[in-house]
């Protein structure tokens, strides 16, 4: 698989078969993904990687926890802006739209969409999972180093034939995600990532894009 084939079949799957992910696949990904750059090559990712039964019990913990309408956790950093401004807030509720729709969600259906929200904590159904910390003393450009090391890992895994959803879903319950992982204090969660095997008979609708003009612009001569 070339680099474009990479980049164009990832997305962000939200249906997964329960088949084991080797062990041996996922040490060959992060040991590749480790050459994602950073910074001053500060490697600022800190993750860690749950499959079998600490898996099985962070789902239901998690699962439980927010089917019986448990309060979120404290934030420890803002996941959006309180009011995003254009065009961030057009495109945020466009993907809204499309994904219950996709769903047969009604918008104004907010039971549905809890519902179906409460997948995220079951990974989709996905058989292994990473959770990627961060530093509490580090900035954004070491989260944006986070960021890079993570679509490496996404890019990676589809040559694997695996496909991926990164999720800032877990943390919201980061605190029953720590219960299991046990990070050292001074981390925070950044995000969890479900990893899998895509389960095919799920419908899972391509989301778009801005226009190239949009966001890039050519300065020449
Ligand atoms: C940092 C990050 C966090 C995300 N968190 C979630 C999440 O909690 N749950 C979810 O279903 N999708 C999540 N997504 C997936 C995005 O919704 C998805 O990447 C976006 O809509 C574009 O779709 P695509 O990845 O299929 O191309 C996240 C993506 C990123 C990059």
């Amino acid at each position: 698989m070339d680099v474009y084939q990479a980049v164009r079949t990832r997305r962000a799957v939200r249906g997964f078969t329960d088949r084991p992910v080797p062990r041996e696949t996922l040490e060959r990904v992060l040991t590749a993904a480790a050459w994602a750059p950073s910074g001053s090559n500060m490697q600022p990712w800190r993750v860690f990687v749950v499959t079998g039964a600490p898996l099985a019990q962070l789902k239901k913990l998690a699962v439980e926890r927010v089917a019986a309408g448990d309060p979120w956790d404290e934030r420890q950093y803002e996941m959006y802006p309180p009011k995003p401004k254009s065009p961030y807030a057009e495109r945020r509720s466009a993907f809204g739209k499309e994904r219950y729709s996709a769903l047969g969600i009604a918008r104004e259906d907010w039971e549905a969409r809890q519902r179906a929200a409460i997948a995220n904590w079951d990974c989709f159904g996905a058989s292994a999972a990473l959770f990627c910390y961060i530093d509490r003393d580090l900035g954004a450009p070491q989260w944006a180093d986070a960021g890079m090391y993570l679509q490496t890992v996404m890019l990676l895994l589809r040559a694997e034939g695996l496909h991926s959803c990164p999720q800032m879903a877990w943390s919201q319950v980061r605190t029953t995600v720590a219960e299991v992982v046990k990070p050292p204090a001074e981390l925070i969660l950044f995000c969890g990532m479900s990893i899998g095997y895509q389960d095919v008979a799920l419908a899972s609708p391509r989301t778009g894009r801005a226009p190239l003009d949009e966001t890039v612009t050519f300065i020449t001569d």
